[in-house]
């Protein structure tokens, strides 16, 4: 089976080929950053990523399907991110996948992004249902069980920020370049985190849900009380990463835990979204997964950071069930993957 994957959810314009029959082969898996035009906002402006999709879809998809070596009549199927995002861009993927699978009468999917994110460990490294999942990104921290494809029931999620936003802000404050995450990981690798200790939001506490914006408050302080040498950046840089780091690690060996009560089939801790992609995170939760005796995979740091592989994935995976989408299906600019939780924060 070869899926055509299509990602314009946020501002990474991605497209990719994936073929499945034996272990999955990623045919092409191109992706178009746009953080140099929303730099001088400090963010993402859902109007200029629009646009920026609109400008640059149609020549990927070509340049994509090029690289495999195919033509439209080799797919068997054309997949999107048609939720939850920003409503511009998803409609621009969505409508696009939608044409080439109405000239080319092949089945369209329209995948959730969350879902695309749970499902990537399975493309890299074939792990089994049922098994954990911390899925980490900029408009997401959560800590699912995943049971099967469509059914992800939620044991933790963020009461205010994501981790991707309270290092997107951090880097923010600091005067580094976004997305944060990078820029902080970068910066901290010649700083020293134990000059300013920062709190460690929820830990300790029960349950394992997230919360970052006290963290945030106390950077600003920190930062505005200190000087702005390059020592002190760096300084200031691996405090904020040990410190998400930190609280990261806790709430998600609290649900190792309770993931090993109620599934002793569990097969593996799996770490996604754009977050996943920091070293000095994948260090600690590699020692979570071994104490609590699962394997620990994290998709290599292109395919956790959004891109199409995992959207043709995902739509591979749905197919295979028999799975696909009628081409009047709108896009879902909110859509939780376990809609019987609650959702203390709106999805970006
Ligand atoms: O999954 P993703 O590419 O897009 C969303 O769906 O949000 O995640 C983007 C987020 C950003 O907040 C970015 O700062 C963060 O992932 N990120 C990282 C790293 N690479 C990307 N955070 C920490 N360390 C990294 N190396
Ligand atoms: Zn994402």
């Amino acid at each position: 089976m070869n899926v055509l994957g299509i990602e314009t959810s946020c501002d990474e314009t991605a497209v990719a080929v994936v073929a499945d029959g034996g272990p999955p082969i990623i045919r092409a898996n191109l992706v178009q950053s746009q953080s140099a035009e929303h730099a001088p906002y400090g963010g993402v402006v859902p109007e200029i990523a629009a646009r920026s999709h609109l400008d640059h879809l149609q020549r990927l998809i070509g340049q994509a399907l090029d690289a495999a070596g195919f033509g439209f009549d080799d797919l068997d199927g054309i997949a999107a991110a048609s939720g939850p995002g920003l409503i511009g861009g998803l409609i621009v993927g969505t409508m696009a996948a939608k044409g080439i699978a109405w000239a080319a009468k092949k089945p369209f999917v329209a995948v959730n992004h969350l879902e695309a994110h749970a499902l990537t460990a399975r493309l890299t490294d074939e792990v089994a249902f049922p098994y954990l999942l911390l899925l980490v990104s900029g408009g997401h921290s959560q800590l699912l069980v995943c049971e099967s494809i469509g059914t992800y029931r939620q044991l933790g999620t963020t009461l205010d920020d994501a981790a991707g936003e309270a290092f997107d802000k951090s880097a923010k404050l600091l005067g580094l370049a976004q997305p944060g995450g990078p820029a902080i990981e970068a910066a901290a690798r010649s700083g020293d985190p134990r000059r300013f200790p920062l709190p460690r939001p929820m830990v300790g506490r029960g349950g394992c849900d997230f919360s970052f914006s006290g963290l945030k408050t106390a950077i600003r302080e920190r930062v505005a009380a200190a000087p702005r040498d390059a020592q002190t950046v760096a300084d200031l840089a691996a405090a904020v990463e040990l410190a998400i780091c930190n609280a990261l690690v806790d709430r998600t060996a609290r649900a190792a835990h309770r993931f090993r009560e109620r599934h002793p089939d569990g097969t593996a801790l799996v770490a996604a979204g754009g977050v996943a992609a920091n070293a000095r995170l994948r260090r600690r939760l590699a020692a979570i997964a071994d104490d609590a005796g699962l394997r620990f995979v994290a998709p290599a740091p292109a395919l956790c950071t959004d891109n199409g592989a995992m959207i043709a994935w995902a739509g591979i995976e749905r197919l295979r069930l028999g799975l696909s989408d009628p081409l009047d299906v709108p896009v879902r600019p909110r859509w939780p993957l376990d809609p019987d939780a609650y959702t203390a924060k709106k999805p970006r």
